[in-house]
């Protein structure tokens, strides 16, 4: 039997005091940060700076969140946090808790692809892919045509000192003055939309070419090789983690009850009405994540196709 994950050995520190150590670096980072910028606050250049750049980059304005964007955002946390999981569990896993295979007569062997029969694990993680594709798809084409891709796409350049400014406000521990029912600050826009529309496509772009289903002498192979994909595909898993870590960390830190009543309840009070909803929706994807086990998965599997041990 393998060693579990934790107990593993790295260079003679075990995975968890690495672990360990590196979050204490980080906040010992973090801490730095705070004093320097808590020096910097009281400087009059830096002063003026923020008054010139409060925050909020020109253009950013789009009034409330309504709820279409609270119902696509809980899918997309729903199935981000799946999509985590399955793609851990093709990572890791050496023998796969079954195989899956298409019924019927491939639809696509006569040209020359490989058999389609996949494990347990990868019809998991493909499954969620789809599903994200539609949301993200629904997503992308309501964002634009209801005209709310201006809280989320840069139109002006200064969104980079507004974004500066913002990160001095909040190491300095001065919360910015801000309505995001209005607009987003100009780093949440940058946050939003580097993971919107970079890494979600790369995260999809490098996902579809890691399927079964290329042919093996298909050109592409040439072209864009599969470890290039798979090289690229492993760490947006990392980079959605961190933006999560960050992004959850920063809309509890910055005024919870407003902000999970945008998102959670399309509202903005001070009812506990975001609160609750969210409560619900982690409470949905804590069940799913440990759910989500063979002997749950192998029925569903079984749905769309032939499950063999
Ligand atoms: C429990 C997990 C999560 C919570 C509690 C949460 C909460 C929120 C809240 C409250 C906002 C609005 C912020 C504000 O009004 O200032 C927001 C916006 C957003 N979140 Fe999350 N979030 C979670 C997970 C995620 C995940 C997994 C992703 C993507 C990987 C994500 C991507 C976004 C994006 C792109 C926006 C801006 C969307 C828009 O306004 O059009 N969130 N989130
Ligand atoms: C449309 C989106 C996506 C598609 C089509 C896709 C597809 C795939 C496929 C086919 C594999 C199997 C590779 C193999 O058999 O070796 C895979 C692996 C994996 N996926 Fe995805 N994926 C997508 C999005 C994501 C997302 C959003 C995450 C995490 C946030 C993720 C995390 C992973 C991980 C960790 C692996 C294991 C990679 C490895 O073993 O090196 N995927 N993905």
């Amino acid at each position: 039997m393998s060693a579990a994950p934790t107990t593993r050995r790295f260079g003679g520190l075990s995975a968890r005091t690495r672990w360990g150590l590196g979050a204490g670096a980080a906040l010992v980072v973090l801490v730095v940060l705070v004093v320097l910028a808590r020096w910097a606050w009281g400087r009059p250049g830096v002063q003026d700076f923020v008054a010139r750049y409060p925050g909020v980059a020109t253009g950013a304005e789009s009034a409330g969140t309504p709820a279409w964007v609270g119902i696509l955002h809980f899918f997309n946390l729903f199935l981000m946090a799946l999509m985590i999981k399955s793609g851990l569990l093709i990572h890791n896993t050496r023998r796969p808790a079954a195989h899956w295979t298409r019924r019927g007569r491939p639809w696509i062997a006569r040209s020359r692809t490989r058999p389609a029969t996949i494990t347990l694990e990868q019809w998991f993680h493909v499954s969620l892919d789809l599903t994200w594709l539609a949301v993200g798809t629904t997503f992308f084409v309501l964002l634009l045509t209801s005209g709310r891709w201006v809280r989320l796409v840069p139109t002006s350049w200064d969104v980079v000192p507004n974004a500066l400014s913002v990160v001095l406000q909040y190491l300095s521990l001065h919360w910015p003055h801000e309505s995001t029912w209005i607009a987003y600050n100009a780093l949440q826009m940058l946050a939003y939309f580097a993971t919107v529309f970079i890494l979600a496509p790369i995260s999809a772009a490098t996902g579809l070419r890691l399927s079964e289903l290329w042919p093996k002498k298909a050109a592409i192979n040439r072209y864009y090789p599969i470890e290039r994909a798979r090289a690229i595909h492993f760490p947006t898993m990392w980079l959605f983690a961190a933006f999560i870590v960050v992004h959850v960390a920063m809309v509890l830190a910055t005024g919870a009850i407003a902000n999970l009543n945008h998102m959670f309840g399309a509202r903005d009070d001070d009812s506990l009405v975001g609160v609750v909803v969210c409560a619900v929706a982690v409470a949905l994807v804590a069940g799913a994540w440990f759910a989500a086990r063979p002997v749950l998965l192998r029925p569903l599997a079984a749905l769309t196709g032939k499950v063999t041990r």
